[in-house]
């Protein structure tokens, strides 16, 4: 009966709520800017984890095109080979080393009958082709004899239909590249490459590449167009790369080293990814680094995104959840020489050794690099030792570079606590928290910078996420809770922006088919990508994010989850934008009046963007990709009052012109 009651009770209850009828007020005064808004507020942060690079926003379609992964042939088959059977009806690929560089595999294919043999590449799950775009197909060839007069290559679907072909005749017995447009007759999201002869005889193949040429601001080698426009849609502040864990490696052998990365692509050194057989499931053993996405391409990205770079190096420790193995002080020159060296590919002259580099790929001009990370997740006094050797070498041959330290995994305990100390006492300049918890620690920590000590180092919230099951749990979605969480814990970092310098969400990119790692905050298949629910909450920040910060009150205080609503404001004197963004956590529909205080002249007409739904369990999905995402509707304001209505569980942006 009393839950009937409650039942009817709600059916008749206002459609928005307010207190004794009249809604409470929040004031906002466009009159006193609290401090600047840092233009890397809202930026990104690039892991190769989840199939990002290689497999993802590096769009090379072949799988081990240089034959240089552990397992030499791994991504290749060869049905019918002559591999275990005596009577040589077929042929067969073997791997051949030859010296010791980077690129020292080949295969060495030997035909004996042309007829029933083929080499094939599956992709990263298949290749995704568009129908009518075109594709560089590319090979290195060289004759041994007179044998092979012909190399076939085709593009097939699921069902062995031609989509695309192309046919070369080698012609030599030195090295040469082969290379031809294709323009796929059909999209296909599985298809594969196969690799037939004309001629019975023996040929060595290297650098087997199936690359799109519709690349993100149709750079060569560029990137994947549709993952790298999702990302410039962000108007990111700053692109922090390649990571993430993957820059320390399991083990110092295995760690992220920059000058492996530059230079031509064939040279470049792979080695296996971390984020293979990290964790029990999922396992992909097939993952690899190519480099093809290497340092320089990295800050062409963040250039063609007009995105501070930020590279993080390794500071001579590898992972401390894996052998967290430790460089000798002593030799830790190397290192430290790595982030000099680093800072002269990214800004020196064109006559240094590293800027000639940098020049000779493409690139005169300086990257303007500003910021450099030290150390990844490290924590202990072994980080600490390592930071300060780093910090003394680099600030002395380049004062004006800032260097981001970082806390380690956990955004609290005593790891934390001792990190915090070091680095007020090292005098650091900004700092990398990361934290990776569950809704609620987000709802109930917006006030996290709120007593903040203002003479201490700046904030770099550098990796966050909602877990909606646990950290590492391949459960964990990207459902509206989490986002939505996440929002609300924005409003915090932004009404401390005088101290908050730069945040981003982690990780960015997971391919449907290849991730360890969930939630992520963009996914795709081979064909199509899309934003969760977390990357409009992302966008509207990152849209929105103003040059000013104001305050916004109720009741002379800041909203940090009071009656479920959450609250930052910000001045756009760019346009002249005050921009409100406002929370409501809580399951009811609430009311607000806002007040506009401090300025001249404020337009009746506003603009109100929601991010809202009532399922806080629902999803995006490659099928429904804008299931939960941004909607705009006008609102009115009268003298200097505007009427919030703010549905249950959204996200509300308000922008009002002011002078
Ligand atoms: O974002 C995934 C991982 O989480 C990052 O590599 C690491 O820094 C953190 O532990």
């Amino acid at each position: 009966m009393m839950k009937k009651l409650l039942h009817l009770a709600a059916l008749f209850a206002p459609l928005f709520i307010s207190v004794n009828g009249r809604a409470q007020t929040l004031t906002v005064d466009a009159s006193k800017p609290a401090a600047d808004i840092q233009p890397t507020m809202w930026g990104i942060f690039f892991e190769d984890i989840n199939f990002a690079a290689d497999g993802g926003i590096y769009p090379e379609l072949v799988k081990n095109r240089s034959f240089e992964f552990d397992t030499p042939l791994m991504g290749w088959r060869q049905p019918n080979s002559d591999r275990h059977s005596l009577n040589k009806e077929s042929g067969m690929a073997v791997i051949i080393k030859e010296g010791s560089g980077p690129n020292k595999n080949y295969a060495r294919v030997t035909v004996h009958n042309a007829a029933g043999y083929r080499l094939i590449n599956d992709g990263f799950r298949g290749m995704g082709l568009k129908q009518g775009e075109a594709y560089t197909l590319s090979l290195k060839a060289r004759k041994q004899g007179e044998g092979v007069e012909k190399i076939n290559v085709r593009l097939l679907d699921g069902n062995n239909n031609v989509l695309g072909q192309a046919a070369f005749s080698p012609d030599g017995a030195e090295w040469k590249t082969y290379s031809a447009d294709v323009v796929p007759s059909a999209t296909e999201a599985r298809a594969h490459l196969e690799i037939t002869f004309e001629g019975n005889g023996v040929i060595d193949l290297d650098m087997i590449s199936l690359f799109p040429q519709d690349t993100f601001k149709g750079r060569k080698n560029g990137m994947r167009k549709d993952i790298a426009q999702l990302l410039a849609d962000l108007k990111p502040g700053f692109l922090r790369f390649p990571g993430g864990c993957i820059v320390e490696g399991r083990t110092l052998a295995e760690r992220y080293q920059w000058k492996k990365t530059v230079g031509p692509i064939e040279d470049r050194e792979l080695i296996v990814n971390r984020w293979n057989t990290e964790f029990n499931h999922r396992l992909t053993p097939d993952y690899y680094q190519s480099f093809g996405l290497g340092f320089f391409e990295y800050f062409q990205l963040a250039e063609d995104l007009a995105a501070e770079p930020l590279p993080i190096l390794n500071c001579g420790m590898a992972c401390q959840f894996n052998t967290g193995e430790l460089v000798p002080m002593e030799e830790l020159d190397p290192y430290i020489q790595d982030a000099l060296d680093l800072v002269e590919f990214a800004n020196g002259p064109v006559d240094s050794k590293w800027g000639k580099l940098r020049a000779d790929m493409g690139h005169p001009e300086p990257f303007n690099l500003k910021y450099l990370g030290v150390g990844n997740e490290q924590w202990g006094p072994d980080y600490f030792e390592r930071l300060e050797a780093f910090t003394t070498a680099i600030k002395s041959k380049y004062p004006e570079i800032v260097i981001v330290s970082g806390t380690g995994p956990f955004p609290d305990g005593e790891h934390f606590e001792y990190a915090e100390k070091k680095l007020k006492k090292a005098k650091a300049e900004i700092v990398d928290e990361h934290y990776y918890r569950n809704p609620k620690w987000f709802l109930e920590n917006a006030d996290r910078y709120d007593g903040y000590d203002r003479n201490s180092y700046k904030i770099f919230a550098g990796e966050y996420a909602a877990q909606s099951v646990a950290i590492a749990s391949p459960d964990n979605k990207n459902n509206w809770e989490c986002a939505l969480a996440e929002a609300a814990y924005m409003t915090g970092l932004e009404r401390n922006a005088d101290v908050v310098y730069m945040t981003s969400y982690a990780p960015l990119l997971a391919h449907v088919d290849g991730w360890q790692w969930t939630p992520d905050l963009i996914w795709f298949d081979n064909l199509r990508a899309m934003g969760t629910p977390n990357y409009y909450v992302q966008k509207l920040f990152s849209n929105h994010s103003g040059t000013t910060l104001l305050s916004i009150l109720e009741n002379g205080k800041p909203l940090t989850g009071q009656g479920g609503l959450y609250a930052s404001a910000v001045l756009d004197k760019r346009t002249g934008e005050t921009i409100l963004k406002i929370v409501n956590a809580s399951g009811q529909p609430v009311e607000r009046d806002i007040r506009i205080d401090g300025a001249r002249r404020i337009n009746p007409s506003a603009v109100k963007i929601v991010l809202q739904s009532d399922d806080l369990q629902a999803v995006n999905t490659l099928d429904e990709p804008t299931r939960i995402s941004p909607s705009e509707e006008s609102v009115r304001v009268r003298g200097k009052n505007l009427k919030a209505q703010l549905a249950p569980y959204s996200l509300n942006v308000y922008k009002i012109k002011t002078h």
